[in-house]
């Protein structure tokens, strides 16, 4: 800069500084001439100057004559009391141009004359050593000497402000964000300036504090120096400060820019607003959802997190930030559990964590009822017995309310019938004097708008006394269809010898099942117990072997069980009566119906005592019948059939009705007879009358008899008419009730009548062949 102004006015004089070597000549001349016009002793003006150091300063000069004529022939340029010039301006060439020296070890080529109006002596990059009192010596042509004194100061500017934080870091090599809130401190520090400087702070283009303290320090070499510090602080930060300039400035003049240093101040802000966007009234359990939540105002943009209640949701969310906007997308199933509860959406700025803000989202989660089934708390399960009173909860959590609740017992729905026992009400089922039919599964449904849903099953045990078993599942009919019947219906008829052994079965119903039987006689009216060394016991069943010796054994036994709820309240009946097998059929008689069937009609027999029905026989086909009635398909037309009346004590003699016999009932049939039958007995003697008029052989009589029979080859036995079998022995005169055909005493003592009723080789052996008759 101070070059191209030395330019503009001084090509011409370059020249002349050229010649300033010439000039030393004169210099002591020049010297010698101050010296005698030595005007310092009287009062000489002074005038102060001011520059600032680096920059250019300016030292006036007037030089204009008081005389119109006169003209400016010298101007010396001295410090203070220094007698030596360090700079002149010569014009005592008036042809020439004036010549300029500088004392080149002083100001050298910083200061230039020029001599205009005001006259000025130029001084580029002061130096402090520059300030001091100059005196400006001007001669005339004419008239005497002038002097001048420039006061001339030097200011020094202070450095440039360092700022510092709280923990004295500098703030020019730092980037901090400071949180929205904080108060933010900061120290300004100005080294130096001559005189000392003002160190003020301002925010954008206002003076916040103009407060600032000054501190002298001495260096090791002696020098001193000025440190000013100006400690500003900026309480609660607000969002109107992110991104303001905060500028220190060190002032000591008006004559340069005071040195500023500038930070922008940073801020991390809260955020403003949080919102889940799609809140809704009620969702449903188990049901997909997408949830949004939208956040405002944070910066760094904010963290968003879902929550459910205090707990965090660990789903992750689709997040998006945009700007100071978050946006987080929640895929989210609600449970049962989420009802009543908070869904929360927290927006936190990660370098706030305590300024989160939350919205939250109060749900109403819909849900299929959770239906729990339990027995009446005062109930104790395992001692529920017949009688009782038992009563169940149904415990149902429902949203929105159950609209129905129903109750079971085993698969089967329950309705409120008082006279029956039960009572619904509201979330319980009564049940009122229980049997043990009441006894299984139980559950209770609910149903709301969401769906239906079935509780746990509770299952009830009832105590109960022992009861026979036979009751329960009593035969409506008097037969089965199978062979044999059974046995042990209550009341059933027994039929036994005398001295035979037979077994009754004595089975009960019980819980607990741990039960003592004891066993009766009933006796015209007396009730014995009978010995226990006479019954065995297991489980729920008891065996009795039992054996008529005389005729006052015949009677009703009684079978009573026990268990802790008590005693049977009826026995299990058996009646033992005097009893064998059934006497053969009678005059059977066969038709031919039409095509292959083959109707068979009998008259029936004695039934031995004891129920029997009717069983006929062909080599591979077997027909039951409750009536001595068939109507026989036979595969082989030509066969015969044997024909059997069966009690619990075993089977009759068969009647056959052989080929021969069937087909000329064929014959007969396609001659047009009507009738074709075979009488195949004469009615065995006194079988009208009652069982109590046929004699027993006795038993020494029989058991020869049957030695002999057992003894006798059954294979060529030849068919004998079954008259012959039973003749002279209708007239018993013991009047025991047996009615055993003596012929057949073997077979009822050697075995079971029931084990196997038919074997092959003994129906062979037994065989009675009809005659026929026509
Ligand atoms: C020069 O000026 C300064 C202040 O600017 C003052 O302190 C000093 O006394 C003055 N010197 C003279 C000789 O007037
Ligand atoms: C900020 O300064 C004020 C006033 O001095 C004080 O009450 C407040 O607690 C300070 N805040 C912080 C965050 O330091
Ligand atoms: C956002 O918040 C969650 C939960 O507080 C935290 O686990 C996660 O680290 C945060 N993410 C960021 C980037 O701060
Ligand atoms: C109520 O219970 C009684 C006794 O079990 C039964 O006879 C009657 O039919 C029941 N009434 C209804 C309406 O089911
Ligand atoms: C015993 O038999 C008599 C007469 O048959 C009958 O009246 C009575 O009830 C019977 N007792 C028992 C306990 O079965
Ligand atoms: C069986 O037939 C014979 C002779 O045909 C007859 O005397 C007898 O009365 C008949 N029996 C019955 C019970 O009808
Ligand atoms: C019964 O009669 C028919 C003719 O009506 C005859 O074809 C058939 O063989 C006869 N059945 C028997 C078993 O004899």
């Amino acid at each position: 800069m101070s070059a191209v102004m030395f330019c503009a006015s001084s090509v011409i004089y370059f020249v002349i500084i050229l010649t300033t070597v010439n000039a030393a000549g004169s210099r002591n001349k020049l010297f010698d001439d101050d010296a005698l016009n030595n005007e310092l002793d009287r009062p000489i003006p002074v005038i102060s100057e001011q520059g600032v150091a680096g920059q250019k300063g300016i030292l006036p000069c007037d030089i204009q004559p008081r005389d119109a004529n006169d003209a400016v022939s010298m101007v010396l340029w001295f410090k203070e009391a220094d007698g030596e010039p360090l700079y002149s301006y010569d014009a005592r060439n008036r042809l020439g141009k004036a010549k300029l020296w500088s004392a080149p070890q002083f100001w050298g080529n910083r200061a230039l004359f020029r001599a205009t109006s005001p006259a000025q002596l130029l001084v580029q990059d002061l130096r402090e050593s520059d300030e001091g009192v100059y005196r400006c010596r001007v001669d005339f042509r004419n008239s005497p000497t002038r002097n001048l004194k420039v006061n001339f100061t030097v200011i020094v500017p202070p450095s440039k402000p360092i700022i510092y934080d709280a923990k004295r870091r500098d703030m020019s090599k730092l980037l901090e964000a400071y949180a929205e809130g904080a108060n933010l401190t900061l120290v300004c520090e100005v080294h130096g300036g001559r005189p000392r400087p003002s160190v003020a702070w301002y925010l954008e283009s206002k003076m916040i504090d103009a407060s600032y303290e000054v501190r002298e320090s001495h260096g090791s070499k002696g020098e001193s120096s000025t440190l000013t510090t100006n400690r500003v602080t900026l309480e609660r930060l607000t969002r109107r400060h992110h991104h303001a300039r905060l500028a220190c400035r060190a002032t000591n003049t008006a004559l340069a820019s005071p040195p500023t240093t500038t930070v922008i101040i940073e801020l991390n802000m809260k955020p403003l607003t949080v919102e889940i966007m799609n809140k809704r009234k009620t969702v449903s359990a188990g049901k997909k959802y997408e949830v949004e939540c939208k956040s405002t105002g944070s910066r760094p943009p904010a963290n968003l997190s879902w929550w459910r209640g205090a707990k965090p949701l660990q789903k992750p969310a689709k997040v998006l930030q945009e700007g100071g906007m978050s946006v987080s997308i929640l895929q989210w199933t609600p449970s049962v559990e989420d009802e009543g509860k908070h869904l929360v959406c927290r927006a936190e700025n990660p370098q706030l964590p305590d300024a989160g803000i939350e919205d939250k989202w109060k749900l109403e989660v819909h849900f299929t009822p959770i239906v729990s089934l339990r027995m009446g708390s005062s109930l104790k399960p395992e001692e529920i017995k017949e009688g009782d009173d038992v009563y169940f909860e149904c415990n149902v959590r429902a949203n929105p309310r159950s609209h129905k609740l129903v109750w079971f017992h085993e698969g089967g729905e329950l309705h409120h019938n008082v006279s029956g026992g039960i009572v619904l009400s509201d979330h319980s089922l009564v049940l009122q004097g229980i049997t043990r039919e009441s006894a299984g599964k139980y559950t209770c449904l609910a149903a709301n708008t969401e769906g239906k849903e079935t509780s746990n099953v509770v299952n009830l045990n009832v105590m109960f006394a022992p009861i026979c078993k036979h009751v329960l599942n009593s035969v409506p009919s008097k037969f089965q269809n199978a062979t044999p019947p059974p046995f042990n219906v209550p009341e059933e008829l027994h039929g036994a010898l005398k001295h035979e052994t037979i077994e009754l079965v004595c089975e009960v119903e019980a819980s607990p099942t741990s039960v003592t039987f004891h066993w009766t006689f009933n006796s015209s009216g007396d009730l014995n117990d009978l010995s226990p060394s006479k019954y065995t016991s297991e489980g729920t069943v008891s065996r009795l072997n039992y054996t008529p010796a005389t005729d006052m054994d015949y009677g009703t036994l009684g079978c009573w069980a026990r268990n802790i709820v008590g005693q049977s309240k009826q026995p299990c009946f058996y009646q033992v009566v005097a009893a064998g097998r059934p006497y053969p059929l009678q005059n059977c008689t066969a038709f031919n119906l039409s095509g292959a069937l083959i109707r068979i009609s009998c008259i029936e027999g004695f039934d031995g005592g004891l129920p029997q029905k009717f069983v006929a026989v062909s080599s591979d086909q077997r027909w039951e019948s409750a009536f001595p009635y068939w109507e026989l398909d036979l595969r082989k037309p030509t066969e015969a059939v044997s024909l059997y009346a069966v009690n619990a004590k075993g089977s009759s003699d068969p009647v056959v009705m052989d080929n021969v016999a069937l087909r000329s009932i064929a014959w007969k049939n396609v001659a047009g007879d009507p009738v074709s039958s075979v009488d195949m007995s004469p009615i065995l003697i006194g079988l009208g009358g009652t069982a109590t008029g046929l004699g027993l052989i006795v038993t020494g009589v029989l058991m020869a008899l049957w030695r002999r029979h057992a003894a006798t080859p059954a294979k060529p036995k030849p068919p004998q008419p079954t008259i012959s079998t039973f003749a002279g022995k209708g007239d018993e005169e013991d009047g025991n009730p047996d009615l055993i055909p003596t012929s057949e005493l073997g077979n009822h003592l050697e075995s079971s009548p029931y084990t196997d009723l038919f074997p092959e080789d003994r129906i062979s052996s037994r065989a009675e062949k009809c005659p026929m008759t026509s």
